[in-house]
């Protein structure tokens, strides 16, 4: 049985892309290496379609040790590398870890694979290191520039982003020098299930539940291009499959959208569907707060080679989309429960707004 190894595979994306694994027809193993930092759960994991197949062990990107054991003992020849410190609020407050997690660690697993795959110094075909990347190293576009392409040259603007960049030029030099071969995707702004709700979205749905305020940085007319995190997973499994050794893509929703209308549409799916909600209208909860420093103005994305090459489209609308994902959050309040009354989650919404009224 082919298995693959994941890092991150119990967050966000991490968690719907072994979901995602686990459901393909030719019936995968997945290892899971995951530090299980603040923003990994194994309540992302809990209801997975064959859990006999998947193996999860808590340890470090950083620990090269168990990388190489990992890669021995399951004789793993793909590796999809999601890991990663990934929020900017975060890496504005404190950008060391985002240093070590997202380019220490990469290098390190990057280390780990030339050690076990090449050891006499050539690499075999059939291996593949996938890196999942961001738009957000391209920097930030004006409201009529062309959307970012995979020729657009780097100009990140958060530590979050120069740590994700640095990431992504380990990998190309990887491929450059050593001749591994690797793959790596640059993705939009990503919704969905079990995303932590530190991200605008869940932030959104989180307190409109509570009847907390809607916090909008700055004017709110910061765009982004948003891309439900099932089309975001079919997209890394195509690239992974059929994309050239070497090669980077550009994925996204083509659903650009100013932040405001964006959490406008939340509050107006919510009215819908929790109708006699003491909050309601949600609207009346959006308040704005100080931006956030270097904030981006907006993002999009040109996916016409990702398209063109590996007959890839996203799926879901921003509609269709957002409806599944504000039930998918009504449907699951044990979970947005079980996180946001954690010490740690009250102590960063604290610290990330106190300085914003
Ligand atoms: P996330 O913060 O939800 O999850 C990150 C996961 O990595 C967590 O489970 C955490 O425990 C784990 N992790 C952190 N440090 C680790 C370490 N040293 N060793 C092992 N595991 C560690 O992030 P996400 O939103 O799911 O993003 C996943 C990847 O996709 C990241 O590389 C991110 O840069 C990229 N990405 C995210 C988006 C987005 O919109 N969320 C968009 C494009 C790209
Ligand atoms: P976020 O989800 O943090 O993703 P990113 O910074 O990677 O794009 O934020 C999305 C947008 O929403 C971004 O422009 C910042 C803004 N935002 C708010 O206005 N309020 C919030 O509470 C959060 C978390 C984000």
């Amino acid at each position: 049985m082919r298995t693959i190894l994941t890092t991150g595979g119990a967050g966000f994306i991490g968690s719907n892309l072994v979901h995602h694994l686990l459901g393909l027809p030719e019936a995968l193993k997945v290892v899971n290496l995951d530090a299980l930092t603040y923003a990994g759960s194994l309540e992302n994991l809990a209801d997975l379609p064959d859990p006999a197949r998947h193996l999860f062990v808590e340890g470090s990107i950083n620990d090269r040790d168990l990388v190489v054991r990992l890669l021995e003992e399951h004789e793993i020849r793909t590796v999809i590398h999601l890991a990663a410190e990934s929020h900017v609020d975060r890496s504005i407050l404190g950008p060391g870890q985002f240093i070590e997690t997202n380019l220490v660690g990469t290098f390190t697993l990057l280390e780990a694979c030339r050690a076990v795959w090449a050891p006499e110094g050539t690499f075999p075909e059939n291996v593949r290191f996938h890196h999942v990347s961001t738009d957000e190293v391209y920097g930030t576009l004006g409201p009529d520039d062309p959307a970012f392409q995979e020729t657009t040259p780097y100009a990140p603007n958060s530590p979050y982003a120069a740590s994700k960049a640095g990431s992504d030029h380990l990998v190309r030099a990887y491929t450059e020098t050593y001749g591994l071969p690797t793959s790596l995707t640059n993705c939009s702004n990503n919704y969905g299930p079990y995303q932590f709700p530190e991200k605008l979205i869940p932030v959104i749905i989180l307190n409109s539940l509570q009847g907390k305020p809607l916090p909008i940085y700055g004017d709110g007319l910061q765009v982004r291009d948003w891309l439900h995190v099932t089309d975001h997973c079919e997209a890394i499994w195509r690239v992974v499959e059929e994309g050239a050794p070497g090669s980077t893509y550009n994925v996204g929703g083509k659903a650009e959208v100013a932040n405001i209308d964006l959490v406008r549409r939340i509050c107006a799916i919510l009215d819908e569907k929790v109708p006699d909600s003491p909050h309601a209208p949600h609207q009346q909860l959006i308040t704005f707060v100080k931006d956030r420093p270097g904030h981006d103005r907006r993002y999009a994305m040109n996916i016409e080679k990702i398209e063109a090459e590996l007959g890839w489209a996203p799926r879901e609308s921003l509609d269709t989309g957002l409806e599944k994902t504000v039930q998918w959050y009504l449907d699951h309040t044990d979970w947005l429960r079980a996180i946001h009354t954690a010490p740690e989650f009250q102590q960063w919404m604290d610290e990330n707004y106190q300085d914003r009224k």
